[in-house]
This record gives structure tokens, C-alpha cells and sequence, in this order.
């Protein structure tokens, strides 16, 4: 069975792998028919992702089929088409005793710190299974990026009449932004990129947009806020500066997200920005079992559209040919599908 490897950074190869065993007590055999390739497997491509280790076959953005289930599966069976929540908890630390199986202790994500998708079968356990019928194979795969957004904004719980900044339109600041505009707040969404704004003025519905870098930004935000500034903000960058930035665009008892992820230390003032306007401040990591199923039922009914969503697509023999290509953002790309079958 062939799988797609990342035997070390930029460095691409086609080898062959057993087929899986049959699948034991609640796990399930797949078949794998979409990936979604993200920042994550850019990232690994590039060698800019710390968590990653070689050689490694990518890809956590799975929509699947399944094949044959073991003993006690009870949520999936044969012929369901599923996402898969890609984050491999160990059901016994303190964290995942309380339910937060985002942020095990000892979490593995799939394609990350262990093999992946970027294959023909596999088995996997069925907990991590979320049965989609309704939905594409496309759709399946484009379900685990949404739900990063879908956590984020669960984080802020934004409400309806809120001004809400997002920074930040790549991926996951678009997923993001999915769900601030289902909780009724007002988007308003910040980046330096501006074919990254116009993207989402044309295609996300986004009315509010800031462009990032002429250090203009909060009087902008002021304009367009009445003077309040952000009742909450989503920093979806990567960027240690825009994320100590941030801060300032909150408005008075505001919450800051951060849902990108940066190596870099972050400084911002206290005294004059996060005490005078008593901030809060909130980490966000990977997703929860519910937004898994919240998103699938989401889309089944219309209201998160998925077109804007896959700009590329290419089939399993391709992949490593056209990969670099999707590493650069001026080609457009936001996500790129591959057709495993
Ligand atoms: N929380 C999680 O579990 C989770 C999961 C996946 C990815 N991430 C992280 O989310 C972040 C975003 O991922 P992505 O794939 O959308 O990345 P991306 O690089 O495609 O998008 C980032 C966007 O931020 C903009 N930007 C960068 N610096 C800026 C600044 N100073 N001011 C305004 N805009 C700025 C860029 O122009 C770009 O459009 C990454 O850090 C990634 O690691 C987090
Ligand atoms: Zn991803
Ligand atoms: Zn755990």
C-alpha cells in the first residue's frame, strides 16, 4: 500500500507500507478519500514546525471511509463516511479527566508526533470517528480546520451586538471567522495581506475590513468600533508582534484569543493596557468531540458554505509535485484537496 512520507524537510518520497491489520477492540479500518493539506504540513514541509519529527507521512485533515469496525464499535459502521478528530488523547491525565480532550498532557495529533492520513488505509480508534453521510468527502476533510476556528471562537464566546476583531486571514482566521458571524457579533477582520481582505469582503461575507501596517491600525478600529474598540479578539497570525498588539484593539474588559501559535516570547504593557482595561487573556489548542459534530450538522444544513473554502485540488500521485506551489499564499491558495481514491 503506497503512503506519501516527509522523510526530512522538503523532502518528499512514495513508499510502500504494509496494509493495516484488521481493526481490534474499538478501532475502525478505513479507507482514506479526501486530505486537506494545512499550515501545519507546510510548516513540516519547511522545517518551521517544532513538534514535528522525520521522516513522518502527514496529514491529520482526513475525510474517510469505513471499511470494517472491531468489537463494541458502536458509532460508526461499515460504509460511513466520517471526519476524523485528529488529536490522539490518552484518556487518563488530569487534563482529559476533566473532559479537555483538546489539551491532553500527552496529546498526539496524527500526521503531526505520529504517522498520518497521507495514505490508503488505516485504522484508527472509532472514538475519533464522526460519521458525516451527508456530507462530500471534501467536506469531511475541510471539517477538522473549521473546528480550530469553531474552539477559538467557543474560547471568546462572542455575542450578538459585539464588535469582533479577527487578525489574521489565512485558514484559520477564514474558520474563524465562520463562527464569529454565527454567534451575531460584527466581524471585523484585520491583516496586512490585502487580497487575503478582499477575499473575505468578496467571498465571506466580511463588511469591516483593516489593513495591517501602516500604524494606523487602532485609530481605524476606533473609526469603525464608535470609539469602544473590540469586545473580543481573535489573533489567528503566528506572529509574536501582532499577537503583543493585539491587546491594544481590546476594549475595556475585553478577551484576547490567541489561536495562533508562535515559538516567540510575546510582550505587551500591563499596567496601561491589560490591568486599566482588566483584559482577559485566553490560549486556544485544537478542538473538542462537539464541535466536530456541531460543524458536520452546520454544513448538512447550509449554514457554513464550503465553495469559497477549496481553492486547489489533486489527486495522491500528484501531491508531490504540486505541494511547493501550495506553500505560497500569492497563488491564492487557502485550501488545497487531495483525492486519495
Ligand atoms: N490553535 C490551534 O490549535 C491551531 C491549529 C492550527 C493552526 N494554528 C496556527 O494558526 C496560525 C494561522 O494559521 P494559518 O494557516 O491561517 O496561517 P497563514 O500564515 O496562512 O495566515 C496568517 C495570516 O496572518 C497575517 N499576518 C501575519 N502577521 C500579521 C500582522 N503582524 N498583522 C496582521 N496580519 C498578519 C498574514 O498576512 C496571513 O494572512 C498559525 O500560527 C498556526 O500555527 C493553530
Ligand atoms: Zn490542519
Ligand atoms: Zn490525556
Amino acid at each position: 500500500m503506497k503512503a506519501l512520507q516527509l522523510e526530512k524537510p522538503q523532502q518528499w518520497r512514495t513508499i510502500d507500507i504494509p496494509e493495516p491489520q484488521q481493526p481490534g477492540e474499538g478501532e475502525a479500518l478505513v479507507r482514506v478519500r479526501r486530505i486537506g493539506i494545512c499550515g501545519t504540513d507546510i510548516a513540516g514541509f519547511l522545517g518551521k514546525m517544532p513538534f514535528f519529527s522525520y521522516p513522518r507521512i502527514p496529514g491529520h485533515e482526513l475525510g474517510v471511509e469505513v471499511v470494517a469496525v472491531g468489537g463494541g464499535v458502536t458509532n460508526v459502521t461499515t460504509g460511513d463516511l466520517c471526519s476524523v478528530e485528529p488529536y490522539m488523547n490518552c484518556q487518563e491525565c488530569y487534563a482529559c479527566s476533566r473532559g479537555h480532550t483538546n489539551c491532553c498532557e500527552r496529546l498526539k495529533v496524527l500526521g503531526v508526533m505520529m504517522d498520518g492520513g497521507m495514505t490508503e488505509q488505516m485504522v484508527l480508534p472509532a472514538r475519533k470517528l464522526h460519521r458525516a453521510n451527508k456530507l462530500s468527502p471534501e467536506q469531511c476533510a475541510l471539517v477538522e480546520t473549521l473546528a480550530i476556528g469553531c474552539h477559538a471562537v467557543n474560547r471568546g464566546n462572542p455575542k450578538a451586538g459585539e464588535n469582533v476583531l479577527v487578525i489574521g486571514a489565512g485558514p484559520i482566521g477564514l474558520s474563524v471567522i465562520e463562527f464569529v458571524k454565527l454567534s451575531g457579533a460584527r466581524t471585523i477582520v484585520m491583516d496586512m495581506n490585502e487580497k487575503r481582505l478582499e477575499f473575505c469582503r468578496e467571498k465571506m461575507g466580511v463588511q469591516e475590513t483593516i489593513v495591517a501596517g501602516d500604524g494606523k491600525e487602532s485609530e481605524a478600529l476606533g473609526w469603525v468600533t464608535a470609539g469602544r474598540m473590540a469586545d473580543l479578539v481573535i489573533d489567528a497570525t503566528g506572529s509574536n508582534k501582532s499577537m503583543g498588539q493585539a491587546l491594544n484593539y481590546a476594549a475595556f474588559t475585553g478577551r484576547v484569543v490567541y489561536v495562533g501559535i508562535t515559538q516567540q516570547e510575546i510582550t505587551f504593557p500591563h499596567a496601561p493596557v491589560m490591568h486599566r482595561r482588566e483584559l482577559t487573556l485566553m490560549g486556544s489548542r485544537n478542538a473538542l468531540p462537539p464541535d466536530f459534530t456541531r460543524i458536520i450538522e452546520l454544513i448538512e444544513q447550509g449554514k457554513i458554505d464550503t465553495r469559497p473554502w477549496i481553492t486547489h485540488e489533486t489527486n495522491f500521485a500528484n501531491l508531490i509535485n504540486m505541494f511547493e506551489s501550495y506553500t505560497k499564499p500569492e497563488t491564492g491558495v487557502i485550501k488545497a484537496i487531495v483525492t486519495v481514491e
